[in-house]
């Protein structure tokens, strides 16, 4: 049975990610900061051996390494958002953005390297704020562009292990992320399903299908690839 790291996986996109890799039929290792009642459940729905790790990043990584069994897949999704134009960035909110966006999943590939094993799968999730200019978001468009450079640099460099690297990249989707301007609010949802050529914002399940098939055999001569999962959004 193959084994998968999703970081941040007790909701939003990582909880649909750790579900459907489990469908697929792998045991999951579910990370996550905060709620552990949260990380059991998906435990529970995942079954298959799964199990939780908690751990705030990037602080508390060696807590999540030393938990990890040899794995086929690790997917770097935990992150947090910055909506803020440069006049409103702090210097901690840009070095926290930064730690938790790249610092962590960079420092979380460096540690993994000798458990994933030869053949394995690397998914990065970014934005397709990166492919786009979103002036009220600048710091974190720029960690996801850097997680963009992870990908491409890191799938040459692994390419010798048959290691595959990937960006998943979403548009908007219906998670907490979003909650506070997006759920409930009909016109802001209006406003975001106008800027997708398919008429609608994302769900979670939508960026867990595409992370299955870049995890999966199906996907084996993919690497270094910026894979949009936006719905179209800003053609
Ligand atoms: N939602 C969107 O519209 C959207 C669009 C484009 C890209 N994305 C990307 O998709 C990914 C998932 O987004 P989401 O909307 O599902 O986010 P979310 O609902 O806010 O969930 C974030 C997850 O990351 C974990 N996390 C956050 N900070 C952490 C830290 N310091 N250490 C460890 N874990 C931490 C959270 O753990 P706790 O629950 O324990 O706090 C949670 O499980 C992110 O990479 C995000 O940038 C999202």
């Amino acid at each position: 049975m193959k084994t998968a790291l999703v970081t941040g996986a007790s909701r939003g996109i990582g909880r649909a990610i750790a579900l459907r890799l489990a469908a697929d039929g792998m045991r999951v290792v579910v990370h996550y900061a905060r709620d552990a009642d949260a990380a059991a459940a998906v435990v529970e729905e995942a079954g298959r051996g799964s199990f939780a790790v908690r751990a705030s990043l990037p602080s508390e990584l060696d807590a999540l390494v030393a938990a990890l069994p040899p794995l086929d897949v690790l997917v770097n999704n935990a992150a947090i958002g910055l909506p803020a134009p440069i006049e409103d960035v702090t210097p901690e909110a840009f070095d926290e953005v930064f730690a938790v966006n790249v610092r962590a999943p960079f420092f979380l590939v460096q540690r993994a390297l000798p458990v994933l094993k030869d053949g394995g799968r690397i998914v990065n999730i970014s934005s397709g704020a990166t492919r786009i200019a979103m002036p009220v978001g600048i710091a974190y468009s720029m960690t996801k562009g850097a997680l963009d450079t992870f990908t491409r640099t890191l799938a040459l460099h692994l390419g010798a292990r048959g290691i595959t690297v990937n960006t998943v990249a979403p548009g908007v989707v219906d998670t907490d992320a979003n909650a506070s301007w997006l759920r409930g609010n009909a016109e802001a949802e209006a406003a975001m399903a106008a800027r997708s050529a398919l008429g609608r914002i994302g769900y979670a399940g939508d960026i867990a299908d595409v992370v299955s098939f870049v995890a999966s055999e199906r996907a084996r001569w993919v690497t270094g690839a910026w894979i949009d999962a936006t719905g179209g959004a800003h053609l």
